[in-house]
Protein backbone atom coordinates (compact mmCIF):
# COMPACT_ATOMS: atom_id res chain seq x y z
CA UNK A 1 0.00 0.00 0.00
CA UNK A 2 3.35 2.42 -0.34
CA UNK A 3 2.48 3.22 -4.14
CA UNK A 4 -1.10 3.88 -3.96
CA UNK A 5 -1.23 5.51 -0.34
CA UNK A 6 -5.27 6.76 -1.05
CA UNK A 7 -7.80 5.07 -3.18
CA UNK A 8 -9.33 8.08 -4.26
CA UNK A 9 -6.08 9.72 -4.98
CA UNK A 10 -5.47 6.11 -7.01
CA UNK A 11 -8.93 6.77 -8.59
CA UNK A 12 -7.97 10.28 -9.65
CA UNK A 13 -4.43 9.15 -10.78
CA UNK A 14 -6.24 6.43 -12.93
CA UNK A 15 -9.34 8.08 -14.37
CA UNK A 16 -7.85 10.84 -16.31
CA UNK A 17 -8.82 10.52 -19.86
CA UNK A 18 -10.79 7.78 -18.88
CA UNK A 19 -13.81 8.33 -17.51
CA UNK A 20 -17.33 7.18 -18.31
CA UNK A 21 -20.58 7.84 -17.36
CA UNK A 22 -22.05 4.86 -15.35
CA UNK A 23 -25.56 4.62 -14.97
CA UNK A 24 -27.55 7.16 -12.98
CA UNK A 25 -31.20 7.56 -11.74
CA UNK A 26 -32.88 10.98 -12.43
CA UNK A 27 -35.34 12.00 -9.13
CA UNK A 28 -38.10 13.63 -11.00
CA UNK A 29 -39.53 16.99 -9.09
CA UNK A 30 -43.15 16.24 -7.74
CA UNK A 31 -45.34 17.87 -5.14
CA UNK A 32 -45.92 16.59 -1.49
CA UNK A 33 -44.98 12.50 -1.56
CA UNK A 34 -46.37 12.07 1.77
CA UNK A 35 -49.18 10.13 0.62
CA UNK A 36 -48.02 8.98 -2.68
CA UNK A 37 -49.27 4.90 -3.63
CA UNK A 38 -48.14 2.50 -5.95
CA UNK A 39 -50.76 3.55 -8.25
CA UNK A 40 -50.46 7.29 -8.19
CA UNK A 41 -50.73 9.44 -11.00
CA UNK A 42 -47.93 11.34 -9.81
CA UNK A 43 -45.60 8.66 -11.53
CA UNK A 44 -46.76 9.80 -14.99
CA UNK A 45 -44.09 12.47 -14.42
CA UNK A 46 -41.22 10.44 -13.94
CA UNK A 47 -39.82 8.99 -16.91
CA UNK A 48 -38.57 4.91 -16.41
CA UNK A 49 -35.30 4.69 -16.21
CA UNK A 50 -33.97 0.81 -16.03
CA UNK A 51 -30.90 -0.93 -14.07
CA UNK A 52 -29.33 -4.45 -14.73
CA UNK A 53 -29.60 -6.49 -11.78
CA UNK A 54 -27.21 -9.37 -11.57
CA UNK A 55 -26.87 -12.75 -9.35
CA UNK A 56 -24.82 -12.66 -6.78
CA UNK A 57 -22.02 -15.34 -7.28
CA UNK A 58 -19.55 -14.64 -4.17
CA UNK A 59 -20.32 -17.20 -2.08
CA UNK A 60 -22.91 -20.55 -2.03
CA UNK A 61 -25.31 -21.54 0.50
CA UNK A 62 -25.47 -25.40 1.74
CA UNK A 63 -28.74 -26.41 -0.23
CA UNK A 64 -27.38 -28.15 -3.36
CA UNK A 65 -30.98 -26.79 -4.88
CA UNK A 66 -30.35 -23.14 -4.55
CA UNK A 67 -26.61 -23.19 -5.70
CA UNK A 68 -27.85 -24.74 -9.27
CA UNK A 69 -30.52 -22.42 -9.45
CA UNK A 70 -28.43 -19.82 -9.04
CA UNK A 71 -25.55 -21.12 -11.40
CA UNK A 72 -28.76 -20.82 -13.85
CA UNK A 73 -29.97 -17.44 -13.36
CA UNK A 74 -29.53 -14.29 -15.96
CA UNK A 75 -29.64 -10.83 -15.14
CA UNK A 76 -32.82 -9.33 -14.75
CA UNK A 77 -33.76 -5.54 -16.45
CA UNK A 78 -35.42 -3.64 -14.14
CA UNK A 79 -37.59 -0.43 -15.05
CA UNK A 80 -37.51 2.17 -12.35
CA UNK A 81 -38.75 5.31 -11.58
CA UNK A 82 -37.84 8.02 -8.87
CA UNK A 83 -39.79 11.02 -7.80
CA UNK A 84 -38.57 14.07 -5.49
CA UNK A 85 -40.50 16.85 -3.39
CA UNK A 86 -37.43 18.15 -1.65
CA UNK A 87 -38.26 16.65 1.66
CA UNK A 88 -38.87 12.98 0.51
CA UNK A 89 -37.27 10.39 -1.94
CA UNK A 90 -39.49 7.90 -3.72
CA UNK A 91 -38.66 4.76 -6.06
CA UNK A 92 -41.17 2.79 -8.15
CA UNK A 93 -39.42 -0.96 -8.92
CA UNK A 94 -41.45 -2.89 -11.90
CA UNK A 95 -39.85 -6.64 -13.17
CA UNK A 96 -41.15 -9.46 -14.74
CA UNK A 97 -41.36 -12.56 -12.26
CA UNK A 98 -43.70 -15.35 -14.15
CA UNK A 99 -44.42 -16.55 -10.71
CA UNK A 100 -46.04 -15.00 -7.89
CA UNK A 101 -44.45 -16.60 -5.02
CA UNK A 102 -45.81 -15.96 -1.62
CA UNK A 103 -43.71 -16.88 1.23
CA UNK A 104 -46.77 -18.28 4.42
CA UNK A 105 -45.49 -18.12 8.15
CA UNK A 106 -46.35 -22.09 8.31
CA UNK A 107 -44.20 -23.09 5.64
CA UNK A 108 -40.16 -23.63 5.25
CA UNK A 109 -39.92 -24.79 1.79
CA UNK A 110 -41.55 -22.12 0.22
CA UNK A 111 -40.11 -18.52 -0.34
CA UNK A 112 -41.54 -14.87 -1.05
CA UNK A 113 -40.26 -12.37 -3.65
CA UNK A 114 -38.99 -9.14 -2.45
CA UNK A 115 -36.88 -6.42 -3.07
CA UNK A 116 -34.99 -4.27 -1.37
CA UNK A 117 -33.12 -0.79 -1.13
CA UNK A 118 -29.99 0.35 0.35
CA UNK A 119 -28.99 3.95 1.39
CA UNK A 120 -25.06 4.66 2.36
CA UNK A 121 -24.89 6.87 5.80
CA UNK A 122 -20.99 7.75 5.32
CA UNK A 123 -20.97 9.62 1.71
CA UNK A 124 -17.24 9.68 1.49
CA UNK A 125 -16.69 6.14 0.59
CA UNK A 126 -18.74 3.21 -0.69
CA UNK A 127 -19.98 0.42 1.28
CA UNK A 128 -19.56 -3.05 0.39
CA UNK A 129 -22.71 -3.86 -2.15
CA UNK A 130 -23.90 -6.69 0.58
CA UNK A 131 -24.90 -4.87 3.61
CA UNK A 132 -22.33 -2.37 3.96
CA UNK A 133 -19.37 -2.76 5.46
CA UNK A 134 -17.38 -1.95 8.35
CA UNK A 135 -17.24 1.66 9.09
CA UNK A 136 -19.37 2.02 6.18
CA UNK A 137 -22.84 1.41 7.11
CA UNK A 138 -26.33 1.21 5.45
CA UNK A 139 -29.47 1.64 5.80
CA UNK A 140 -31.32 -1.14 4.31
CA UNK A 141 -35.61 -0.75 3.29
CA UNK A 142 -36.76 -4.90 2.78
CA UNK A 143 -40.75 -6.03 1.49
CA UNK A 144 -41.00 -9.52 0.99
CA UNK A 145 -44.45 -11.14 -0.02
CA UNK A 146 -45.72 -13.05 2.88
CA UNK A 147 -49.01 -14.55 3.67
CA UNK A 148 -51.07 -12.83 6.55
CA UNK A 149 -49.34 -11.89 9.60
CA UNK A 150 -50.44 -10.25 12.21
CA UNK A 151 -48.19 -9.02 15.42
CA UNK A 152 -49.76 -6.45 17.19
CA UNK A 153 -46.39 -5.96 19.58
CA UNK A 154 -43.47 -6.72 16.78
CA UNK A 155 -42.41 -9.69 18.28
CA UNK A 156 -44.23 -12.26 15.77
CA UNK A 157 -45.33 -14.30 18.95
CA UNK A 158 -48.76 -13.87 18.67
CA UNK A 159 -49.20 -17.90 17.84
CA UNK A 160 -47.34 -18.51 21.01
CA UNK A 161 -49.59 -16.08 23.11
CA UNK A 162 -52.45 -17.75 21.81
CA UNK A 163 -51.23 -20.82 22.61
CA UNK A 164 -49.73 -20.32 25.76
CA UNK A 165 -52.22 -21.19 28.02
CA UNK A 166 -53.52 -24.44 27.24
CA UNK A 167 -51.91 -27.22 25.66
CA UNK A 168 -55.20 -29.05 25.86
CA UNK A 169 -56.73 -26.60 23.28
CA UNK A 170 -54.59 -26.41 20.66
CA UNK A 171 -56.75 -27.14 17.79
CA UNK A 172 -58.93 -24.70 19.17
CA UNK A 173 -56.44 -22.13 19.54
CA UNK A 174 -54.72 -22.43 16.42
CA UNK A 175 -58.01 -22.04 14.58
CA UNK A 176 -59.04 -18.49 16.78
CA UNK A 177 -55.39 -17.41 15.84
CA UNK A 178 -55.89 -18.44 11.89
CA UNK A 179 -59.46 -16.74 11.96
CA UNK A 180 -57.87 -13.48 13.93
CA UNK A 181 -55.23 -13.69 11.05
CA UNK A 182 -57.29 -13.95 8.34
CA UNK A 183 -59.51 -11.25 9.82
CA UNK A 184 -56.91 -8.43 10.73
CA UNK A 185 -53.70 -9.42 9.55
CA UNK A 186 -52.00 -7.63 7.10
CA UNK A 187 -49.44 -8.99 3.58
CA UNK A 188 -46.88 -6.13 4.72
CA UNK A 189 -43.63 -7.48 5.52
CA UNK A 190 -41.36 -4.95 5.78
CA UNK A 191 -37.69 -4.10 7.82
CA UNK A 192 -35.63 -1.65 7.74
CA UNK A 193 -32.28 -2.30 9.05
CA UNK A 194 -28.89 -0.32 10.08
CA UNK A 195 -25.77 -2.64 9.40
CA UNK A 196 -22.08 -2.56 8.72
CA UNK A 197 -21.96 -5.84 7.27
CA UNK A 198 -23.84 -8.81 7.03
CA UNK A 199 -22.71 -9.60 10.62
CA UNK A 200 -23.66 -6.21 12.25
CA UNK A 201 -27.46 -5.98 11.11
CA UNK A 202 -29.82 -4.47 13.47
CA UNK A 203 -33.28 -4.04 12.74
CA UNK A 204 -34.71 -0.50 13.62
CA UNK A 205 -37.85 -0.84 15.86
CA UNK A 206 -38.71 2.73 16.19
CA UNK A 207 -39.78 5.47 13.72
CA UNK A 208 -36.30 6.46 12.45
CA UNK A 209 -35.93 4.92 9.51
CA UNK A 210 -39.86 5.55 8.42
CA UNK A 211 -40.52 4.10 4.95
CA UNK A 212 -43.70 3.28 3.16
CA UNK A 213 -43.46 0.25 0.96
CA UNK A 214 -45.96 -1.50 -1.24
CA UNK A 215 -45.84 -4.75 -3.43
CA UNK A 216 -48.14 -5.19 -6.03
CA UNK A 217 -48.24 -8.44 -8.70
CA UNK A 218 -49.68 -7.82 -11.86
CA UNK A 219 -49.72 -10.30 -15.12
CA UNK A 220 -46.53 -11.08 -14.44
CA UNK A 221 -44.97 -8.24 -13.29
CA UNK A 222 -44.23 -6.85 -9.48
CA UNK A 223 -44.26 -3.50 -8.70
CA UNK A 224 -42.30 -2.15 -5.56
CA UNK A 225 -43.13 1.54 -3.93
CA UNK A 226 -40.85 3.11 -1.34
CA UNK A 227 -41.00 6.65 0.08
CA UNK A 228 -39.34 8.23 2.77
CA UNK A 229 -37.29 10.86 3.76
CA UNK A 230 -34.02 12.52 2.26
CA UNK A 231 -32.80 13.24 5.37
CA UNK A 232 -33.15 11.32 8.85
CA UNK A 233 -31.40 9.95 12.16
CA UNK A 234 -28.58 8.47 10.48
CA UNK A 235 -29.37 9.41 6.55
CA UNK A 236 -28.38 12.77 4.78
CA UNK A 237 -29.51 12.56 1.24
CA UNK A 238 -30.29 16.25 0.42
CA UNK A 239 -27.27 17.64 -1.42
CA UNK A 240 -29.58 15.28 -3.56
CA UNK A 241 -26.82 13.64 -5.08
CA UNK A 242 -25.92 9.92 -3.40
CA UNK A 243 -25.39 6.52 -4.46
CA UNK A 244 -28.23 3.73 -4.19
CA UNK A 245 -28.08 -0.06 -4.67
CA UNK A 246 -31.17 -2.53 -4.97
CA UNK A 247 -31.91 -6.36 -4.69
CA UNK A 248 -34.44 -8.62 -5.86
CA UNK A 249 -35.49 -12.13 -4.40
CA UNK A 250 -37.14 -14.41 -6.23
CA UNK A 251 -39.05 -17.00 -4.30
CA UNK A 252 -39.57 -19.64 -7.28
CA UNK A 253 -35.65 -19.80 -7.80
CA UNK A 254 -35.63 -20.42 -3.49
CA UNK A 255 -33.74 -17.06 -3.40
CA UNK A 256 -33.19 -15.70 0.35
CA UNK A 257 -30.71 -14.08 2.04
CA UNK A 258 -27.77 -13.45 0.42
CA UNK A 259 -28.95 -15.72 -2.70
CA UNK A 260 -30.85 -12.70 -4.65
CA UNK A 261 -30.31 -10.46 -7.64
CA UNK A 262 -28.49 -7.37 -6.63
CA UNK A 263 -27.25 -3.93 -9.05
CA UNK A 264 -24.21 -2.49 -8.09
CA UNK A 265 -24.33 0.95 -6.57
CA UNK A 266 -26.03 4.28 -8.74
CA UNK A 267 -26.04 7.45 -8.87
CA UNK A 268 -29.75 9.15 -7.68
CA UNK A 269 -30.01 12.57 -8.80
CA UNK A 270 -32.22 14.87 -7.18
CA UNK A 271 -33.96 17.13 -10.22
CA UNK A 272 -32.96 20.75 -9.20
CA UNK A 273 -30.65 19.92 -6.95
CA UNK A 274 -26.99 20.50 -8.10
CA UNK A 275 -24.85 18.81 -4.99
CA UNK A 276 -21.76 17.04 -6.71
CA UNK A 277 -21.47 13.28 -5.56
CA UNK A 278 -19.04 13.05 -2.72
CA UNK A 279 -18.27 8.93 -4.12
CA UNK A 280 -16.56 8.18 -7.64
CA UNK A 281 -18.84 6.23 -9.35
CA UNK A 282 -17.28 6.69 -12.46
CA UNK A 283 -16.43 3.69 -14.40
CA UNK A 284 -12.26 3.35 -15.53
CA UNK A 285 -12.05 2.54 -19.03
CA UNK A 286 -9.29 0.28 -19.46
CA UNK A 287 -8.21 -2.28 -22.13
CA UNK A 288 -9.97 -5.47 -21.19
CA UNK A 289 -8.25 -7.60 -23.33
CA UNK A 290 -4.75 -6.62 -21.74
CA UNK A 291 -6.87 -7.45 -18.27
CA UNK A 292 -7.70 -10.73 -18.99
CA UNK A 293 -3.93 -11.37 -19.41
CA UNK A 294 -3.31 -9.95 -16.07
CA UNK A 295 -6.02 -11.46 -14.52
CA UNK A 296 -5.06 -15.04 -15.92
CA UNK A 297 -1.43 -14.70 -14.40
CA UNK A 298 -2.44 -13.01 -11.37
CA UNK A 299 -5.61 -14.01 -9.79
CA UNK A 300 -7.34 -17.31 -11.44
CA UNK A 301 -4.77 -19.55 -8.80
CA UNK A 302 -7.60 -18.36 -6.22
CA UNK A 303 -11.05 -16.91 -8.32
CA UNK A 304 -12.78 -18.58 -10.59
CA UNK A 305 -14.63 -16.58 -12.77
CA UNK A 306 -16.42 -17.58 -16.15
CA UNK A 307 -14.75 -20.33 -17.85
CA UNK A 308 -11.63 -20.53 -15.82
CA UNK A 309 -11.75 -22.99 -13.22
CA UNK A 310 -8.63 -23.42 -12.44
CA UNK A 311 -8.93 -22.52 -8.61
CA UNK A 312 -10.46 -25.03 -6.26
CA UNK A 313 -14.53 -24.20 -5.60
CA UNK A 314 -14.60 -21.42 -3.25
CA UNK A 315 -10.76 -20.83 -2.52
CA UNK A 316 -11.90 -17.25 -2.89
CA UNK A 317 -15.26 -15.25 -3.78
CA UNK A 318 -16.47 -16.50 -7.52
CA UNK A 319 -15.81 -13.30 -9.46
CA UNK A 320 -18.34 -14.46 -12.19
CA UNK A 321 -20.74 -11.91 -11.69
CA UNK A 322 -18.24 -9.50 -10.04
CA UNK A 323 -18.73 -6.82 -13.25
CA UNK A 324 -22.46 -6.56 -12.35
CA UNK A 325 -22.00 -5.65 -9.29
CA UNK A 326 -19.68 -4.06 -8.00
CA UNK A 327 -18.56 -0.67 -9.18
CA UNK A 328 -14.87 0.48 -10.36
CA UNK A 329 -13.59 2.22 -7.31
CA UNK A 330 -14.37 -1.17 -4.98
CA UNK A 331 -12.94 -3.44 -7.41
CA UNK A 332 -10.01 -1.30 -7.27
CA UNK A 333 -9.94 -0.77 -3.98
CA UNK A 334 -10.66 -4.99 -3.44
CA UNK A 335 -7.30 -5.31 -5.75
CA UNK A 336 -4.79 -2.85 -3.90
CA UNK A 337 -6.08 -2.70 -0.23
CA UNK A 338 -8.00 -6.40 0.38
CA UNK A 339 -8.73 -6.19 3.37
CA UNK A 340 -10.24 -2.76 3.49
CA UNK A 341 -13.56 -4.50 3.13
CA UNK A 342 -13.62 -8.42 3.32
CA UNK A 343 -16.12 -9.81 1.93
CA UNK A 344 -18.37 -11.59 4.44
CA UNK A 345 -21.12 -14.66 4.15
CA UNK A 346 -17.97 -17.04 3.67
CA UNK A 347 -19.14 -20.42 3.98
CA UNK A 348 -16.94 -22.10 6.38
CA UNK A 349 -19.06 -25.64 6.36
CA UNK A 350 -18.84 -25.98 2.80
CA UNK A 351 -15.36 -24.47 2.18
CA UNK A 352 -13.55 -25.55 5.80
CA UNK A 353 -9.92 -25.85 4.03
CA UNK A 354 -10.14 -21.99 2.40
CA UNK A 355 -10.70 -19.86 5.08
CA UNK A 356 -10.88 -15.92 3.31
CA UNK A 357 -9.13 -14.13 6.03
CA UNK A 358 -8.23 -14.40 9.71
CA UNK A 359 -9.05 -12.65 12.54
CA UNK A 360 -6.77 -10.96 14.90
CA UNK A 361 -7.02 -10.66 19.10
CA UNK A 362 -9.36 -7.68 18.40
CA UNK A 363 -11.45 -9.40 16.02
CA UNK A 364 -10.04 -7.58 12.63
CA UNK A 365 -10.45 -9.29 9.86
CA UNK A 366 -7.61 -9.64 7.11
CA UNK A 367 -7.85 -10.88 3.79
CA UNK A 368 -5.63 -13.67 2.90
CA UNK A 369 -5.53 -12.09 -0.56
CA UNK A 370 -2.62 -10.36 -0.81
CA UNK A 371 -2.37 -6.72 -2.25
CA UNK A 372 -1.63 -6.53 -5.77
CA UNK A 373 -0.56 -2.96 -5.67
CA UNK A 374 2.81 -3.42 -6.97
CA UNK A 375 0.96 -3.61 -10.54
CA UNK A 376 1.52 -0.58 -12.51
CA UNK A 377 -1.22 1.69 -13.15
CA UNK A 378 -1.56 0.55 -16.63
CA UNK A 379 -2.23 -3.45 -15.81
CA UNK A 380 -4.58 -1.66 -12.58
CA UNK A 381 -6.80 0.16 -15.14
CA UNK A 382 -7.34 -2.86 -17.44
CA UNK A 383 -7.97 -5.67 -14.69
CA UNK A 384 -10.33 -3.42 -13.62
CA UNK A 385 -11.69 -2.69 -17.25
CA UNK A 386 -11.97 -6.72 -17.59
CA UNK A 387 -13.58 -7.31 -14.22
CA UNK A 388 -16.57 -5.07 -14.77
CA UNK A 389 -17.19 -7.43 -18.13
CA UNK A 390 -18.00 -10.20 -15.53
CA UNK A 391 -21.16 -10.73 -15.78
CA UNK A 392 -24.12 -12.91 -17.19
CA UNK A 393 -26.37 -11.83 -19.72
CA UNK A 394 -29.77 -10.40 -19.45
CA UNK A 395 -32.94 -12.22 -19.41
CA UNK A 396 -35.08 -11.88 -22.65
C1 LIG B 1 -4.22 -16.08 -2.55
C2 LIG B 1 -5.53 -16.10 -3.15
C3 LIG B 1 -5.99 -14.88 -3.91
C4 LIG B 1 -5.39 -14.27 -5.00
C5 LIG B 1 -4.09 -14.63 -5.69
C6 LIG B 1 -6.29 -13.21 -5.40
N1 LIG B 1 -7.37 -13.16 -4.57
FE1 LIG B 1 -8.95 -11.89 -4.71
N2 LIG B 1 -9.73 -12.62 -2.99
C7 LIG B 1 -9.23 -13.70 -2.29
C8 LIG B 1 -10.04 -13.93 -1.12
C9 LIG B 1 -9.83 -15.03 -0.09
C10 LIG B 1 -11.06 -12.95 -1.12
C11 LIG B 1 -12.18 -12.78 -0.08
C12 LIG B 1 -11.72 -11.96 1.09
C13 LIG B 1 -11.70 -10.49 0.78
O1 LIG B 1 -12.75 -9.87 0.72
O2 LIG B 1 -10.60 -9.97 0.55
C14 LIG B 1 -10.84 -12.15 -2.32
C15 LIG B 1 -11.65 -11.09 -2.73
C16 LIG B 1 -11.58 -10.47 -3.96
C17 LIG B 1 -12.54 -9.55 -4.49
C18 LIG B 1 -13.85 -9.13 -3.84
C19 LIG B 1 -14.93 -10.10 -4.29
C20 LIG B 1 -16.37 -9.72 -4.00
O3 LIG B 1 -17.23 -10.57 -4.25
O4 LIG B 1 -16.65 -8.62 -3.56
C21 LIG B 1 -12.11 -9.17 -5.73
C22 LIG B 1 -12.78 -8.20 -6.68
C23 LIG B 1 -10.86 -9.83 -5.96
N3 LIG B 1 -10.58 -10.64 -4.87
C24 LIG B 1 -10.11 -9.71 -7.10
C25 LIG B 1 -8.85 -10.29 -7.28
C26 LIG B 1 -7.98 -9.98 -8.40
C27 LIG B 1 -8.34 -9.07 -9.55
C28 LIG B 1 -6.85 -10.71 -8.21
C29 LIG B 1 -5.62 -10.73 -9.07
C30 LIG B 1 -4.94 -9.44 -9.25
C31 LIG B 1 -7.01 -11.48 -6.98
N4 LIG B 1 -8.23 -11.18 -6.45
C32 LIG B 1 -6.07 -12.37 -6.48
C33 LIG B 1 -8.12 -14.45 -2.62
C34 LIG B 1 -7.24 -14.17 -3.64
Amino acid sequence: MKKIANLALALGVLSVGSLMADASIKAYKAENLSTITLDAKAWQSAKEQSIIFYPQTTIEMNDIDVVKLNAENKAKKVSIKSLSDGENIAFLLKWQDGTKSVQESDSSTSYGDGFAVQFPITLDKLPYIGMGSEGRGVVVHLQKATGKTYEPNGNQDVFHQVNASNQNVYEADAKKYKDEVAKIGNTDYQRVYLAEGFRSMTQIRDSSENAMMEMKYDKGFWSGMIVRKLKSENLDLSLGHFPIAFALWDGEKKNRDGMKLLSSWVEVKVEGKGGKSLIALEELSGDAKNGEKVMLENCAACHQYKEVKTAPNFMAPNLSNIGGYSNSSYLLESIVDPSAVVVPGYNTTAHPNFPWYSVDDKGIRSSTMPSFSHLDEKSLTDLVAYLKTLKVEVQK
